[in-house]
């Protein structure tokens, strides 16, 4: 799971390229070596690029615009590769933006976890793309029980090794409205930063899951206003310990 991850891998293209891609690389060659089973890879929407439907399939082309999303892509098709060559069990889901109870780590998502941090630090956030930026997101019980549930999961019952995962997709304004409604008062302005609103733009507004609901019977167990209550409190604890 190690990575450099979207909005961060920009600043330092070459060093991402080396964490991600020879990192994964590294992962596989061990795995091979020493006969580990399975190896579960955490893949993510910046696999895709512009241009798709707002509903996007696992089988779309895959031209990402960010070197996070090329390393991804290349890791997804190594993985793939020591599947077929070496029988290596190799899975993987393209998460969504994720939300949890400890600070983001430089995606382009953070936005999202950041309304909610920002806001109960110091009462407001000034988020760095469009109110109508709309992405996939998850909240990250869901994401963990993903990757446990696919790799419990048959291997005869699997069509593919990566799959796309779905949870909700709130624009950036909907969420801004949740956040006022489990913090009243919150000030959240938006201040679109162009390459960051580039990167967000690039990507899919909503994954089909449906392989996944097939092949795995996923099912996310967290919405938007559900994750709010149980997230907000928790946000709330690590805020009061960074105080203003
Ligand atoms: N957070 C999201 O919204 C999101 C979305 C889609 C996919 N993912 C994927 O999920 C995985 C976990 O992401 P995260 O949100 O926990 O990111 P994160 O930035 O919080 O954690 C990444 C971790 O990788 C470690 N790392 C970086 N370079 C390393 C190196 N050279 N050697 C060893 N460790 C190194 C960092 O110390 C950090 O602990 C990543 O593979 C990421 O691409 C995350």
């Amino acid at each position: 799971m190690a990575a450099i991850l979207s909005a961060t891998g920009e600043r330092d293209p070459l060093r991402t390229y080396a964490v991600n891609q020879d990192g994964t690389l590294h992962v596989l060659e061990a795995a091979r070596k020493f006969g580990v089973r399975q190896v579960i890879f955490t893949s993510t929407i910046a696999v895709f690029g512009p241009g798709l439907p707002p509903l996007v399939g696992d089988d779309v082309s895959l031209r990402p615009t960010t070197m996070y999303g090329v390393t991804k892509v290349a890791g997804e098709l190594l993985g793939e590769y020591y599947s077929r060559r070496h029988g290596l069990d190799f899975r993987g889901v393209r998460f969504p933006g994720l939300l949890s109870a400890v600070l983001p780590g430089g995606g382009t998502s953070d936005y999202a976890p950041l309304m909610y941090y920002e806001t109960l630090r110091t009462g407001g956030y000034e988020a760095f793309c469009r109110p109508d930026s709309q992405i996939p997101l998850m909240y990250m019980p869901d994401a963990l029980r993903a990757l446990v549930e696919l790799s419990l999961a048959p291997r005869e019952r699997l069509g593919r090794c990566i799959y796309n995962i779905a949870a909700f997709s709130p624009t950036a304004q909907e969420i801004a409205d949740e956040v006022a409604r489990v913090v009243p008062g919150a000030r959240i302005t938006f201040k679109p930063d162009p390459a960051r609103q580039a990167i967000l733009d690039s990507w899919p507004r909503a994954l089909d899951d449906t392989c996944a609901r097939r092949d795995w019977d996923w099912r996310p167990a967290w919405d938007l206003a559900r994750m709010s209550d149980d997230l907000t409190p928790k946000l709330a604890a690590l805020a009061a310990r960074a105080g203003k």
